[in-house]
């Protein structure tokens, strides 16, 4: 999903797979959050059991890695080619949204968990669902680009182009 010229840096690279692995790997391990969710509003101390640790930790993992990855992708942002092509146009603007949402997921999560927000938790599984669709839609993407573009999307991703 990126243009051609764009490569990325070992940081890039580390920090985007490193995200990738932690939000699925939260995802799938979120059985019974609604329930350790409700113990936790009813007596903060109680609700760690440890799917429950495990995704509250991972989940503020993602919150420091996604900051960190912004600012490494600020950094590194190469000078805009005057002819962006209109996918690329849309690839920017569905990449700024899946940043957004990456950040916003946990962020929404921990505002549930910590503060006690009761609809925060349903807001984090509405805001989860939307980001998990981007992050297929972006895995699509890149397959596309890899496979039937041959542009070496996924190589650049992979740090070997
Ligand atoms: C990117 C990271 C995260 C992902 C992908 C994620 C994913 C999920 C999923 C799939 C559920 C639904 C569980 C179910 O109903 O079976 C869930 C629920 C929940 N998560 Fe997360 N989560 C993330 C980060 C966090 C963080 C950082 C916290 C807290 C610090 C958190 C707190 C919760 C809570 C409290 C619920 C239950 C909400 C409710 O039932 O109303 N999550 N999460």
């Amino acid at each position: 999903m990126q243009n051609q010229e764009r490569s990325y840096n070992t940081a890039q690279i580390v920090l985007h797979w490193a995200i990738a692995a932690l939000i699925i790997f939260n995802y799938f391990v979120s059985d019974g959050m609604g329930r350790a969710f409700r113990q936790h509003l009813d007596d903060s101390n109680t609700g760690y059991n440890l799917v429950a640790s495990l995704h509250v930790y991972v989940g503020l993992a993602v919150i420091a890695l996604v900051v960190l990855r912004i600012i490494v992708r600020l950094m590194s942002k190469k000078t805009k080619t005057a002819s962006a092509s209109l996918l690329d146009r849309v690839s920017r603007i569905v990449h700024e949204f899946l940043y957004l949402l990456m950040f916003l997921v946990p962020v929404f999560g921990a505002t549930a968990w910590y503060i006690g927000i009761h609809i925060m938790g349903d807001v984090h599984e509405i805001a989860m669902n939307i980001m998990m669709s981007m992050v297929l839609l972006h895995a699509a993407a890149a397959l596309f680009h890899q496979y039937v573009l041959k542009d070496g999307t996924l190589l650049k991703m992979l740090g070997q182009k």
